[in-house]
């Protein structure tokens, strides 16, 4: 029989409270088969197991997930950095072994970057995972590194300790329903295959706007900002998906690099960029009050193929702006005819990550008993408003993927390589700089003239 074993690192904190650990009840519940399923949960509290289900209950987890996670789920203490306190890990995962043939083990690092190399060290060191053994693996949460210098470090490491298809490097959008049905709508409809180029495409945005500030998180923001926590990760690859060819096939490979020769082609247009930070920001606690960090990116870039010369290509996201939401909008070209029209306007797709995952074309037809006046029409497809339960969350997809062996949903090294590459363009070459009213948005809201 087999058995699979997820040890996450960084139990108590935000990501696996709000997000793993209600994804993992939802693999649970909708996979029924899974009675050789253990959770270790590591941390450096002194819990016992209940104890650490009573912390994630208080803390938010609801009394359904926590019925559900508690015959899978034990709570195991050590110190990250002291490797002379992975033996009670190592006892743990014999224990859950013995008696199986093949055992697949996932090691979720729910931990900031610094954390990566320690743990694989500590993990390796105790053959907990040996280099070569596909059946187990480690995911790293995003970002991959505070910065490229310690990205290519971490790698490095790594690569020493662990071969390619043991590395899992976790982008969660990659996971948003609507972005795996991304390469779909691009590349099987020939009403949006044929569209997707210069002749007909006037712009593009990439939207990633957030109500919330940084809530309790300021000193992990002050060290990132805006940079390193959407566009390195988040943003650039959804434009490399919008970017880029066809692949040869969907496999994982593939589609890597098909993304990376898309990422390779993008150039960062200073003059048309923004960076800011919202008023206020400065007082929040954990940040130093004349803290540079950028909450706000505006980017334009351009993309150096014969598909999508003279496009540009906006890239927005930040915090504490008028409403939070996400979606990529393509903006098409209005024929000669429009011109017959007074109030034509142009036909968009909206492809919706968040609040909705929804698609939806903007089209104009006339208004009834009025020969010249259009009427802008909305044709949406709505997925979780139609299929409610169809619809899963990122975590619980990448969890999915993870114990199938397959890698298509997590960048591989050169995509995060090339990212950073872009994100050291845009620091050399720093666009103007604002701060900006709290509230503020790209469509007629606050400060709108700045942008
Ligand atoms: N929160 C999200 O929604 C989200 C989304 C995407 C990516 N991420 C990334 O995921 C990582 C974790 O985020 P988070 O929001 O969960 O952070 P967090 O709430 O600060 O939690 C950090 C976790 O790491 C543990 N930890 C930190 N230093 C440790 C050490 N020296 N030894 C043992 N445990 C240690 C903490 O244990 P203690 O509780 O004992 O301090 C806690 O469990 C970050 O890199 C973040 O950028 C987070």
């Amino acid at each position: 029989m087999n058995k699979l074993i997820i040890t996450i690192f960084g139990s108590t904190g935000d990501l696996t409270i709000r997000k793993l650990l209600p994804a993992l009840s939802n693999v649970i519940n909708t996979q029924k088969d899974f009675t050789s399923l253990s959770i270790v949960a590591v941390g450096r509290r002194a819990f016992t197991s209940e104890d650490y289900l009573g912390f994630v209950e208080e803390n938010g987890v609801n009394h359904h997930d926590i019925d559900i996670l508690r015959p899978h789920l034990m709570y195991c203490k050590l110190d990250i950095v002291d490797g002379s306190t992975y033996g009670q890990l190592s006892d743990l995962h014999a224990a859950l072994m013995r008696g199986f043939t093949t055992v697949r083990k996932i090691f979720y690092l729910a931990v900031g970057p610094d954390l990566f190399i320690p743990i694989s060290e500590n993990l390796t060191a105790l053959n907990l995972i040996t280099k070569g053994d596909e059946n187990s693996i480690i995911a790293f949460e995003k970002p991959f590194g505070h910065t490229y210098e310690d990205a290519k470090l971490i790698n490095k490491f790594l690569e020493t300790k662990l071969t390619a298809r043991q590395i899992y490097r976790v982008d969660h959008y990659l996971g948003k329903a609507m972005i795996q049905k991304l390469l779909g709508l691009r590349f099987s409809n020939e009403m949006i295959h044929g569209l997707w180029q210069k002749d007909h495409i006037s712009e593009v945005k990439i939207v990633v706007t957030e109500e919330d500030g940084i809530l309790n998180r300021g000193a992990y923001y002050d060290e990132v900002g805006v940079l390193n926590d959407m566009i390195q990760s988040h943003l650039l690859q959804m434009f490399a998906l919008v970017i880029m060819d066809a692949p040869k096939s969907l496999r994982s490979y593939d589609v890597q690099q098909a993304k990376i020769a898309a990422l390779k082609q993008v150039e960062y247009v200073p003059s048309a960029s923004l960076l800011g930070q919202y008023k206020g920001y400065r007082e929040e606690k954990g940040v130093d009050p004349d803290s540079p960090i950028s909450t706000l990116a505006f980017l334009t870039f351009k993309v150096h193929n014969p598909t999508f010369k003279d496009v540009p290509f906006y890239l927005f996201t930040g915090k504490k702006l008028a409403k939070k939401e996400a979606y990529i909008e393509i903006l098409f070209k209005t024929p000669p005819s429009a011109s017959l029209y007074p109030n034509a306007q142009p036909n968009s797709l909206r492809i919706e990550l968040a609040p909705f995952s929804r698609v939806t074309f903007g089209i104009s037809s006339n208004e009834e008993n009025n020969g010249d006046e259009l009427q802008h029409l909305a044709l949406e497809h709505c997925y979780d408003c139609e299929f409610p339960s169809a619809v899963k969350e990122a975590y619980e997809i990448l969890f999915n993927e993870m114990m199938a062996g397959r890698k298509t949903l997590f960048p591989s090294w050169e995509e995060i390589d090339t990212a950073w590459q872009i994100i050291t363009q845009i620091r050399a070459q720093k666009p103007r700089w604002i701060t900006y009213d709290q509230g503020f948005s790209l469509d007629g809201g606050k400060q709108n003239d700045e942008v």
